[in-house]
């Protein structure tokens, strides 16, 4: 799952642990991006996006519905201290798109 807003992305990648470490590492070394800052890496028991290989959202780009239910984060931008801080706020707005994304 892939956000995008006024020039950061926000990611979830999942899978197993050395599959999400290569993809990793060969994100950290694309050139197109700077400034990557892991939030939180854990082990889970069932993955929370399996219904697709990857899915995108840029949020400068939302309905008015959608805007309404995220209104909490959408004024915050993705690289905020916020996210870093409490991981579980990141990861409740990446999963509150589940069901706009495809
Ligand atoms: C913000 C960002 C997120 C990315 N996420 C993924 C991803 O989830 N999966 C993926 O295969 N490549 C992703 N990429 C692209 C990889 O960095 C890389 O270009 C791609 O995997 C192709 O690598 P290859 O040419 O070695 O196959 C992402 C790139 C950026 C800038």
């Amino acid at each position: 799952m892939l956000l995008f807003k006024d020039g950061n992305f926000m990611q979830v990648l999942e899978g197993d642990s050395s599959v999400v470490d290569e993809l990793y590492l060969k994100i950290s070394r694309d050139p197109r991006h700077t400034g990557l800052i892991t939030l939180v890496r854990r082990h889970i028991l069932k993955r929370s996006f399996s219904d697709w290989k990857m899915g995108f959202k840029d949020l400068g780009d939302l309905t008015q519905d959608e805007k309404a239910a995220h209104s909490n984060f959408l004024d915050i931008p993705l690289n905020d201290v916020v996210y870093a801080s409490s991981p579980d706020v990141a990861f409740k707005l990446l999963e509150s798109f589940k069901k706009t994304v495809r």
